[in-house]
């Protein structure tokens, strides 16, 4: 079965084949590999939400992989270039046609267009997931920070347990203070994605809130953006100069999912944080990997990485 890979606009019409591609294949591989299919649920119908936000936000740099003769989707995987790098979303194949190296097509598509940009490419890679692992590995992936998926369910009534220290310095962003925050993530990190935080704070596909800390002095020492979207209930992106910052921001941002189930990856190594996320009841669900084509040296702080848009 010859295959067609391009980078390819999605059309609304486009976007329940998609929704559908990206259940079967993540229900496929979890329940074959792990018995965790019924992990993402039974219906296809969350997942709309991917090309949804993927198109609004980027439009026409989706990758697709399509049967030459039936047109059928194949594949999917979604990048989305920024000012210093291009960030790689869920990359997906229909299980009928793995193992034919659509994934690895896909992936060098989007590697082209980075090196044609002279830009490195990022992606967030499941630990548990070795194919997908070793797809990016294999491509000159170098993993990187390591994160614990952490999974709470925020009770009614709020946390019980107090705000903690700094917390009544966090307060929601304006909407002129993408570019703030952009320059905040790049001084620590070394990556800038202005038009992400303009798009989560325009607030017109998908649903976000975005919450910024400042220091004593008054200077932001953190951002964390919350998705509050029946399909996907999910804290990060985010990036804090510390553990106090991040433990304020991640307090204030499980008040805003009260009552609510809620994934959120914190670094492995932020110690302080993940004990306090464990004293408000979190539980491991799974590990991710951050992998980059060159690392940023010497990045700095805290991140909060997520899977839509996926941050790297
Ligand atoms: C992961 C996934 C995308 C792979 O798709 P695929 O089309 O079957 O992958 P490919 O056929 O392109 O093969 C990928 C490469 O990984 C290699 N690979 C796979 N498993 C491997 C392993 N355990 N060790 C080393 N290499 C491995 C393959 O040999 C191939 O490399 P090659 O082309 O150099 O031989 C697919 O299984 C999938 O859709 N899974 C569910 C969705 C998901 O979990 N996506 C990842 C989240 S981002």
């Amino acid at each position: 079965m010859a295959c067609t890979v391009a980078f390819t606009p999605l059309s609304a019409a486009d976007h329940e084949a998609v929704a559908r591609l990206l259940h079967r294949s993540l229900v496929d591989w979890y329940e074959s590999r792990l018995r965790q299919g019924a992990r993402f649920g039974e219906s296809h119908e969350p997942f709309r939400i991917f090309p949804e936000v993927y198109e609004a936000l980027d439009p026409g740099e989706a990758v697709t992989a399509r049967d030459a003769d039936t047109g059928d989707l194949l594949g999917v995987c979604f990048s989305h270039e920024r000012e210093t790098h291009v960030a790689v979303g869920i990359v997906s194949t229909a299980p009928e046609a793995a193992g034919r190296g659509i994934a690895r097509a896909m992936m060098q598509a989007v590697l082209d267009r980075a090196r044609e940009l002279g830009k490195p490419a990022r992606l967030v890679s499941s630990l548990l997931n070795l194919d997908s692992f070793s797809l990016y590995t294999r491509l000159g992936f170098v993993p990187g920070a390591i994160f614990q998926d952490l999974l709470l369910t925020v009770p009614a009534e709020g946390l019980t347990v107090p705000a903690p220290e700094g917390s009544e310095r966090v307060r929601l962003a304006r909407a002129d203070e993408a570019a703030l925050l952009a320059d905040f993530e790049q001084s620590l990190q070394g990556i800038r994605r202005e038009k992400d935080y303009a798009f989560f704070l325009a607030n017109t596909a998908g649903s976000w809130r975005v919450l910024v800390s400042r220091d004593v002095a008054g200077a932001i020492d953190g951002v964390l953006v919350v998705s509050d979207h029946p399909s996907f209930t999910m804290i990060g992106p985010g990036v804090a100069a510390n553990e106090r910052s991040a433990t304020a921001l991640l307090w204030h941002a499980l008040d805003l999912l009260r009552g609510r189930t809620v994934v959120f990856l914190v670094p492995c190594a932020a110690a302080g944080l993940v004990r306090t996320a464990y004293g408000w009841g979190a539980r491991n669900v799974e590990l991710h990997v951050a992998q980059s084509t060159a690392p940023v040296a010497a990045a700095r702080g805290l991140v909060f990485p997520t899977f839509l848009p996926e941050s790297g």
